[in-house]
């Protein structure tokens, strides 16, 4: 693992962002697995910020999201599709055409995860994927105890990921209790990883990461296992 501290939020977002430019600009059509949640808002707005100076074009970039809830639409205010659209894709050239996140909303989610799973097959695989971590170690909403072998699948989510994200809820009761998203195996399958970490929330989660055994537990940890990760982490 390659590891990169930095002293700010700010600063993690433009190290972050500059990793993701360059590799547009290097290779135009890559293909980019997406985050939300609040660590990655900073690096879209530097992405948004960059595009606008620099014109660094997305035309012919592809994007899969980590993940959704089940239940919320497209055009909910705190679905996953609402997130990328306000904080990226309907400020850059990207055609939506091209990006995709799963439906929440599906009437067959089982379908709709392994669909999901072969279009990224058939995008032949994701370049770079940036991640976020949960205080639990859950990467995308793969929770403890996700195996390691999963593709995309339905998720149920623990009690400590539903109330970490009721703040954009403003209700426990309205966050959802499932999600659709990208396995393990899916994100390990990646060929370059780039992990976000900010705050004193996710120290003891970035301790363990780095020091703690591998095990499905705590799911982030097996990314001591990819070739080819770069973790930006905020000191604390
Ligand atoms: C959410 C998302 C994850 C994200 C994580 C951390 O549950 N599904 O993809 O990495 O939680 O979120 P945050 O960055 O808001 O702490």
């Amino acid at each position: 693992m390659r590891i990169i501290e930095v002293e700010t939020y700010e600063e993690l977002s433009e190290v972050g962002a500059q990793i993701i430019i360059q590799k547009v600009r290097k290779e135009p059509n890559s293909v980019l697995g997406l985050a939300t949640g609040s660590t990655p808002i900073g690096l879209y707005e530097k992405l948004v910020h960059d595009y606008e100076q620099n014109g660094t074009s997305y035309q012919h970039v592809t994007t899969f999201n980590l993940d959704e809830y089940v239940g919320l639409d497209e055009g909910h205010e705190q679905s996953y599709r609402t997130y990328m659209n306000d904080h990226l894709f309907d400020q850059i050239d990207i055609d939506k055409q091209q990006t995709h996140i799963p439906k929440g909303d599906a009437p067959d989610l089982v379908a709709e995860a392994q669909y999901y799973e072969e279009r990224i097959q058939h995008a032949d695989g994701i370049d770079l994927q940036i991640l976020g971590i949960g205080r639990n170690g859950h990467i995308g909403f793969n929770e403890p105890g996700t195996p390691f072998s999963s593709r995309t699948h339905i998720v149920d989510l623990t009690p400590s990921t539903r109330e970490a994200n009721q703040k954009f809820f403003g209700n426990l009761d309205l966050v959802p209790t499932k999600a659709i998203s990208m396995g393990i195996a899916t994100i390990m399958a990646s060929k370059e990883i780039l992990l976000l970490i900010s705050g004193p929330a996710k120290a003891e989660a970035y301790q363990r990461l780095i020091h703690g055994k591998m095990e499905e537990q705590f799911p982030a940890s097996i990314l001591q296992l990819h070739p080819r990760v770069t973790v930006v982490v905020e000191k604390s």
